[in-house]
């Protein structure tokens, strides 16, 4: 969507204040031990204090209330009272809802307990490179310039991006457009434009460029096992300023 107004933002804000706040309570309780499924739980309840309701659940029908994907799942992963997290596991979390007509999405990873060097890098890397990108993302600029510096992030790092996770248009659905690749698309001539609400969410990994679905229809994880991260935030692109964080949290 494109804002149009105050009340646009105000309905915007609140609706990221409530995803940022379901990601870092979810994000405290990360450790070896806990399920999947507990993490979902404390999720839904930061959404149902707030009368949120889960984007997944409510577009597509998605089993748990947000998506949690661990180690070499990317996406999607569905929430389970039989996975428990690890010592040394990655876990993305991904939180998306919607609030009075107005739908935000967000995400982070996480370690779980320690983690190895190259894990490490992999999540310093994945979130800088979310903020590199918007560093680009101001009214005018190609749709392309986000990609390019996700890519020139993830070369430094000499990590890879999964080419077709993209951002998106979002605010009156889940998923509007414009896409919003990681990668740069040659021949994209979209320029981003002022008001516009969109995401930015880099996939970066330790080698996969492409994702494969698992049989349960859902779950997207690196075909050859490689470890995943990603950052999103969902924002609003501004004129001669860098984009309005919506999903920054009470913590930023
Ligand atoms: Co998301
Ligand atoms: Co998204």
């Amino acid at each position: 969507m494109t804002v149009s107004g105050k009340a646009d933002i105000e309905g915007l804000m609140r609706i990221g204040a409530v995803v940022a706040e379901a990601r870092d309570e979810m994000g405290d309780h990360v450790a070896p031990g806990i399920t999947t499924a507990e993490l979902d739980r404390i999720g839904r309840r930061v959404l149902d204090k707030h009368g949120a309701r889960s984007a997944p659940q409510l577009a597509y029908g998605f089993p748990g209330t947000t998506c949690i994907s661990v180690n070499d799942e990317v996406a999607h992963g569905i929430p389970s009272p039989s996975r428990v997290l690890r010592e040394g596991d990655l876990v993305n979390i991904d939180v998306s809802a919607e609030l009075g007509g107005y739908w935000a999405d967000t995400g982070a990873s996480f370690p779980v307990g320690q983690v190895d060097a190259r894990a490490r890098s992999l999540l310093f890397a994945t979130r800088q490179a979310l903020h590199d990108a918007m560093a680009e993302a101001w009214a005018g600029r190609p749709v392309d310039a986000i990609g390019r510096a996700v890519e020139r992030r993830a070369r430094r790092s000499r990590l890879k991006v999964i080419r077709s996770l993209c951002g998106h248009g979002v605010g009156r659905h889940i998923h509007e457009d414009p896409s919003i690749p990681s990668v740069a698309v040659r021949g994209h001539a979209t320029r981003l434009w002022e008001g516009l609400v969109m995401t930015i969410e880099p996939f970066l990994t330790t080698s996969a460029t492409t994702f494969v679905e698992d049989d349960d229809g859902w779950t997207l994880r690196t075909p050859d096992g490689s470890r995943g991260a990603q950052f999103e935030h969902t924002m609003i692109v501004r004129r001669g300023a860098p984009p309005l964080v919506v999903t920054a949290g009470a913590r930023a």
